[in-house]
């Protein structure tokens, strides 16, 4: 048994995320983490939100709220979302609790003593009429690279182009609208990333085994040195972890607060004491995930992210990590995702454009979406979302392979035999037959979640449902009971096993369905543990005389005017 630790991308708390965001990290980490439990292993699945940062603070005062409040209603919005898609975290905190607010001064207190952390003086733009300097989006331009007049302080939305305040044309308060600024010099902290650059390098060469899309992100932004420059990691706000050392004022940063990629990560930390805590347990309890020398060192440590996050993900928060000089635990695995568009452009909140988690809850149940999204999960190339490809694959792989199989068996033995498991008649070839292809297929299913392809494993437990239709298309145990009632009795048998089977197997990726056929099958939700070590003796573990009772029907077909509806609802303003 190994212990896991799954970590995913924390996602921002200003408002409810899209389709892209849940497929971008939390939904295949959720998957992943589902079929690492279920095959016994000791997982441990961590998520947050990400509270600081000027996007909270804006989205809070866009919504009339200060911003402590706006957090704690969106938290539980979130979390709420979270466990209606069956997100099934061990723990999901929030990157403002006291534990993340004690480990980021902790480890900032660590890089200082390591000599990691410097104090600039550097020359902000400060507004006047708003008496504050105007970090990131609080500042708003026009883009000296592509002209851009709607550019953030921090980037243009336009070309992409990372940016410093003070480098916008024209540039006015995103607050006031003021355009009296100024220049001013004020104090800050440097993460000296440059200083760790052959550390970083040598420990991504160990990472054989990682992602092309992972390991090519982070050796470009080796390579180029823009990724490597030394980052300030303070800002000048008042909504998030404030600058300290350890427990210790830092003289001549009062007032200021920690840059919210700074603290977001350590949240990954933060987010597993707050689970110790909130589960009544010692520090000693997370500890062991996150101390090498408290028992961390056997753990392996996936993380899931999108594409944009590697970055911080291979190289700031590990040079925090290794930086500090203490035990701490270090990604093992980076599972990163490109995009998902809408309809062949970008998902967009302020548009009204794509599907948000909260609208896709409200038209249909969580494992039509979950099972869509997974098997389109963006992992070698971007994907895009239609409504075509969505009706298609619920209405072919959910409801006409896996939901039929379920519908047809139980009703069939019902009609013809009774309620319970058929007994007569004993396997032969057919069933050998099939048990040869489960048995090929169900390996390589467990390879492909091994290895964290999600698409790949969602076709091969697309090619197990097929199997068990091809199977009974050609027991036919409908035409068999007329004249010989045994050979019937046994490929119905068999086939209210499969149900069994995929019952267990596919609880990673549609765990309602799983749960209605265990129901169906009158078995306790543990069975998702009997992962099949051989698909013979899967398929004759419901004996004879075992109960069951029809289940409603598992999946519903979308029909092309509800999908019309859809579409039109979701095109967005423009
Ligand atoms: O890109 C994002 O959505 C960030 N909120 C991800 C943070 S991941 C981690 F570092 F906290
Ligand atoms: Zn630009």
């Amino acid at each position: 048994m190994a212990r896991i630790l799954i970590t995913s991308a924390l996602p921002y708390i200003n408002g409810v995320k899209h389709l892209g965001n849940l497929v971008g990290s939390m939904l295949p980490s959720d998957t992943y983490a589902r079929y690492m439990r279920q095959r016994g292993h000791e997982v441990l699945a961590i998520c947050a939100t990400d509270e600081h940062g000027t996007p909270a603070e804006l989205a809070a005062a866009k919504a009339g709220k200060p911003v402590a409040e706006y957090c704690a209603e969106m938290w539980a919005v979130q979390k709420k979302l979270g466990e209606g898609f069956r997100l099934s975290f061990d723990w999901f905190g929030r990157s403002s609790s006291k534990q993340n607010h004690h480990l980021t001064q902790h480890l900032a207190g660590k890089l200082w003593e390591a000599g990691l952390i410097e104090e600039r003086m550097e020359r902000q733009v400060y507004s006047k009429a708003d008496g504050r300097f105007l970090p990131d989006r609080y500042i708003e331009g026009t883009c000296p690279n592509c002209g851009y007049e709607r550019a953030r302080g921090d980037q243009c939305e336009h070309c992409t182009k990372q940016l410093d305040p003070t480098d916008l044309i024209n540039p006015r308060s995103a607050i006031s609208g003021s355009t009296d600024l100024e220049v001013r010099e004020t104090k800050h902290l440097y993460l000296r990333q440059s200083q760790m650059r052959q550390k970083l390098e040598d420990w991504i060469e160990t990472k054989t085994d990682w992602p092309i899309l992972t390991t090519s992100i982070a050796k470009k932004w080796l390579r180029d040195g823009d990724g490597l420059q030394d980052r300030g990691i303070t800002r000048d706000l008042d909504w998030g972890i404030p600058v300290r050392r350890g427990e210790d004022d830092w003289p001549g940063m009062e007032g200021k607060v920690f840059y919210v990629w700074f603290d977001a990560p350590i949240e990954y930390i933060g987010s597993t004491a707050e689970w110790a805590e909130g589960t009544g347990q010692p520090d000693a309890a997370w500890e062991r995930w996150w101390r090498t020398e408290r028992g961390a060192a056997d753990v392996r440590y996936v993380q899931f992210m999108a594409k944009d996050n590697i970055p911080f993900h291979t190289l700031s928060f590990p040079v925090t990590i290794m930086g500090s000089g203490e035990d701490w635990k270090l990604v093992d695995f980076i599972k990163g995702f490109n995009w998902l568009t809408y309809d062949g452009g970008k998902f967009s909140t302020s548009q009204g454009r794509g599907v948000f988690m909260d609208d896709a809850l409200d038209i249909l149940p969580s494992d039509y979406w979950r099972w869509w999204l997974l098997s389109n999960a963006p992992e070698g190339s971007d994907s895009d979302f239609t409504w075509e490809s969505f009706q298609t694959g619920v209405n072919k792989d959910l409801a006409d392979v896996l939901g039929n199989f379920v519908s047809r068996v139980t009703k069939f033995c019902r009609s013809k035999f009774s309620e319970a498991v058929p007994e007569g008649g004993a396997p032969g070839a057919l069933e050998a037959e099939l048990a040869a292809e489960l048995d090929k297929r169900i390996a390589a299913y467990n390879a492909a979640m091994e290895a964290i392809d999600i698409r790949r494993s969602a076709n091969e437990l697309r090619a197990i449902w097929v199997a068990g239709n091809e199977y009974l298309q050609k027991a036919a145990p409908w035409t068999a009971f007329k004249t010989d009632p045994d050979a019937a009795a046994v490929s119905t048998r068999v086939g209210l096993n499969l149900i069994r089977l995929y019952a267990i197997l596919s609880r990673p990726f549609v765990p309602d369905a799983s749960d209605a056929m265990f129901e169906a099958l009158g078995l306790p939700a543990d069975t998702e543990n009997d992962w099949p070590a051989s698909a013979e003796a899967a398929l004759s573990a419901l004996p004879p005389g075992h109960a069951f009772t029809v289940p409603e029907v598992l999946f519903a077909k979308i029909t092309d005017d509800a999908r019309d509806v859809m579409a039109a609802r979701f095109a967005g303003d423009s």
